[in-house]
């Protein structure tokens, strides 16, 4: 088996090439590449820090074939891993590299790979299964590049609209993002633990990072360990359930103790509780950041030591780990029986993925698993169910051969903004954008457009001009503005990692445009591309007709162009909830009844839009719902059960959600928690039953006598459209004491 294959071959290696197994390096390619634009004193470099490449390309290759190096990240293509694969083959022993790559939304760090919607837009599909393939398909793309390690899924409950990595997780519900999270796993590595042609996942951030203090990545985490428990943890327990090969640990501390050096959380909470029973990878040079960013430990050296203490199994990134933990050993200040355990998860990996078997990738042989037109078409059916219509006063969906004049304008309309982050620059031809969706549904219109090339800071007050002229001409206007969150070509991003915001109003002069295109009277769709919720007030009062798009990937433009002209009925449902402003944060659904017990002066009540919400061309009815009893012991299931019809003119696809309320608890309970979703298909006119059981643990909380329980009392059971009270149905059930 891998494990006893990983034992024997333990038994084989030098502490020096144990601890090389526990290195990872950016790939070389990478290094030069950014050396290349240091020299250059370019301005692309984007966020990426230049300093963070400590040794330059060459002495890393260097390292590999001394065997200090067991591992790569972002290694740029397949020729590149096999080039490096070949140096590992020159050691004493041939273990093979595993290379990890944040194939977040496809393998798209690599060009020509498939790029799907971004986990945001993924989340607003409510489709697990389409999600699992996606991951399935992204596990066989990223083979067929060399690629063995997949740094998701994030599964950070992300509950703070100004942290730039909203778009990279499932949204604010922990339910959703472990049903999607799960569902990812699952189609990466494979439905019982790693399959030899799958990858690893790996689950991060190991915790609580999706609330930072003021919105800011990286900030400080201090939560009681209720919220841990409930909100945090259910998406990590589940990833575990499910054999997740490894974890990524936070950049946030916890309570005061940074992640990475917390063995708590990472032996006590994670392993001994959780029964995780892979391996431990840092992020990016986090370990070196106890010392330097949060202050907790007095050097590198310390922070290393610590580290491995901890249990983190892998140091991604940066120099002097290696030497660092090699003398600790030697020291005696780290026991070698540590460093073994480490390297056995990490070798048994490269066995269960049949790395030693086949390290180079036949590249004739694979370049067919590509992109092939399968994965295209999932890419695309993903796009047309991600996407979440908000407004809609009557223009949508547009008729088609009606509009002779088209204008189409704003710095996402044209640009590979729509791929989203952890994508580098596509061939141009795998891409639609929405110009090019636009141009393909109405090959008889003229089109003009104004598009600024994805830049949203080149916009200027004499562009915003000229595009209320253009807009006066055209009979119809599109504007697709929002954010721009791709790291690899830094035309202003404003979104995305390490990209947080201050407010979440449109950056740059896009509302100044919107408005110019707007005033000119003539009818106005905004398509939204952006990564995080934004508050646009003015464009939900002023707009007729919103399209939240997110950031939909390759086929997007396609898929908004068919939904605009409705040929597909848009069905997607909000992950996140949409604040008025950013003053209203934090502003998600399940919150504490005396949240709102006083109101802002002056202020709104209520969100902008609510978790869960999104239009239909047709319209929905739900019928009442009935329970299998009204009263049940604790250990006892009940089912739900209701009709919806489509009562539209327009065949659809409802999602139906379930919520439950524990109306009293040892610890006060939120106002509602989604337990349950469908996605219901219905034919115009047609009627379904829906049902929903509900057991024991959709009905227990982590109580104030620290135990996962059901507390007899009353509960509410809603089920509708939305997370709003407007849009649900309640009934009550009582569980009844011992
Ligand atoms: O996987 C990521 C992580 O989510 C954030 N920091 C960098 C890592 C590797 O790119």
């Amino acid at each position: 088996s891998p494990a006893r294959r990983a034992d024997l071959l333990l038994k084989e290696m030098t502490l020096e090439e144990k601890i090389g197994q526990m290195c990872q390096y950016v790939g070389p390619g990478h290094i030069k590449q950014n050396e290349q634009k240091a020299d250059q004193n370019s301005s692309d470099m984007g966020n990426i820090d230049a300093n963070a490449f400590g040794l330059k390309s060459q002495a890393i290759i260097d390292k590999v074939r001394k065997g200090e190096i067991g591992s790569f990240l972002h290694v740029l293509s397949v020729d590149e891993a096999n080039a490096l694969q070949q140096v590992a083959q020159q050691t004493r022993l041939k273990i093979p590299l595993l290379i990890g790559v944040d194939a977040i939304h496809g393998n798209g760090l690599h060009a020509g790979c498939t790029v799907y919607p971004t986990s945001i837009g993924m989340a607003s599909t409510f489709n697990p299964d389409l999600l699992e393939k996606s991951g399935r398909e992204t596990a066989s793309e990223m083979r067929a590049s060399g690629m063995h390690w997949a740094f998701n899924p994030n599964l950070d409950v992300a509950r703070d609209a100004r942290w730039g990595r909203i778009g990279e997780t499932f949204g604010e519900d922990t339910y959703l993002v472990t049903r999607m999270g799960t569902s990812l796993i699952l189609g990466l590595q494979g439905r019982d633990g790693v399959e030899p042609d799958r990858v690893l996942a790996c689950a991060k951030h190991l915790i609580g990072g999706g609330e930072p203090a003021g919105g800011i990545n990286a900030a400080p985490m201090d939560m009681s360990e209720q919220k841990l428990r409930e909100v945090f943890l259910p998406p990590f327990i589940s990833a575990v359930q499910s054999k997740v090969f490894t974890v990524m640990a936070a950049h946030n501390e916890l309570n005061g103790i940074p992640c990475h050096g917390n063995y708590w959380l990472l032996n006590d909470l994670l392993r001994d509780e959780m029964g995780f029973k892979g391996f431990i990878v840092s992020d990016w040079m986090d370990i070196e950041r106890m010392h330097s960013m949060h202050h907790y430990l007095p050097s590198e050296e310390e922070a290393f030591r610590v580290s491995v203490e901890a249990g983190i199994d892998m140091h991604m990134q940066g120099d002097n780990y290696y030497e660092t933990i090699l003398t600790a050993v030697r020291d005696g200040r780290i026991p070698e029986t540590r460093i073994d355990k480490a390297v056995h998860k990490i070798l048994e990996a490269k066995f269960l993925l049949g790395l030693f078997e086949k390290p180079v990738v036949d590249i004739p042989a694979t370049r067919k698993l590509i992109a092939p037109a399968a994965h295209r078409e999932t890419a695309l059916d993903a796009a047309r169910q991600s996407l979440v219509l908000l407004k809609n006063d009557g223009l949508l969906p547009l008729k088609k051969g009606a509009y002779r004049k088209i204008f189409i304008t704003g710095p996402n309309a044209d640009s590979q903004t729509i791929l989203g982050d952890w994508a580098m620059p596509q061939p141009d031809d795998n891409v639609v954008t929405v110009y090019e969706g636009i141009r393909a549904a109405c090959p008889d219109a003229s089109i003009d457009s104004l598009c600024f090339s994805g830049v949203i800071t080149s916009i200027t007050p004499e562009d915003v001009e000229i595009a209320g002229r253009k807009a006066q001409e055209a009979d119809l206007n599109i504007v697709v503005i929002g954010e721009n969150s791709q790291r690899y070509e830094s035309k202003g991003r404003t979104c995305g990692e390490n990209c947080d915001r201050d407010n979440l109003d449109f950056p740059g002069l896009q509302q100044e445009l919107l408005e110019k295109v707007c005033a000119s009277g003539k009818p106005t769709v905004l398509v939204m591309l952006n990564g995080r919720p934004l508050s646009i007030v003015w464009a939900n009062e002023h707009v007729p007709a919103i399209l939240e798009a997110w950031e939909p990937g390759m086929m997007g433009g396609q898929a908004i162009a068919e939904v605009l002209f409705g040929d597909i009925n848009p069905c997607g449902k909000l992950p996140v909830t949409v604040p008025y402003n950013v003053g209203q944060i934090q502003t998600i659904y399940n919150h504490k009844a005396s949240q709102y017990s006083r109101q802002f002066a002056l202020g709104h009540t209520g969100p902008l839009y609510p978790f869960g919400f999104g239009l239909s061309y047709t319209s929905y009815q739900y019928g009442k719902p009935a329970l299998s009893k009204d009263k049940i012991r604790k250990d006892e299931s009940v089912t739900i059960s209701f009709d919806v019809t489509n009562t539209g003119k327009m065949d659809g696809t409802e999602i139906v959600q379930l919520y439950i309320r524990d109306e009293y608890g040892s610890i006060t309970r939120p106002v509602k928690e989604l337990k349950g979703f469908q996605r219901v298909s219905l034919k115009a006119g047609e009627t379904k039953r829906v049902e929903f059981a509900i057991t024991p643990d959709d009905l227990k909380f982590y109580t104030v006598r620290k135990l996962w329980e059901v507390e007899p009392g009353d509960f509410t059971l809603m089920v509708g459209s939305s997370s709003a009270d407007k849009d649900l149905q309640k009934l009550a059930l009582t569980v009844e004491g011992d």
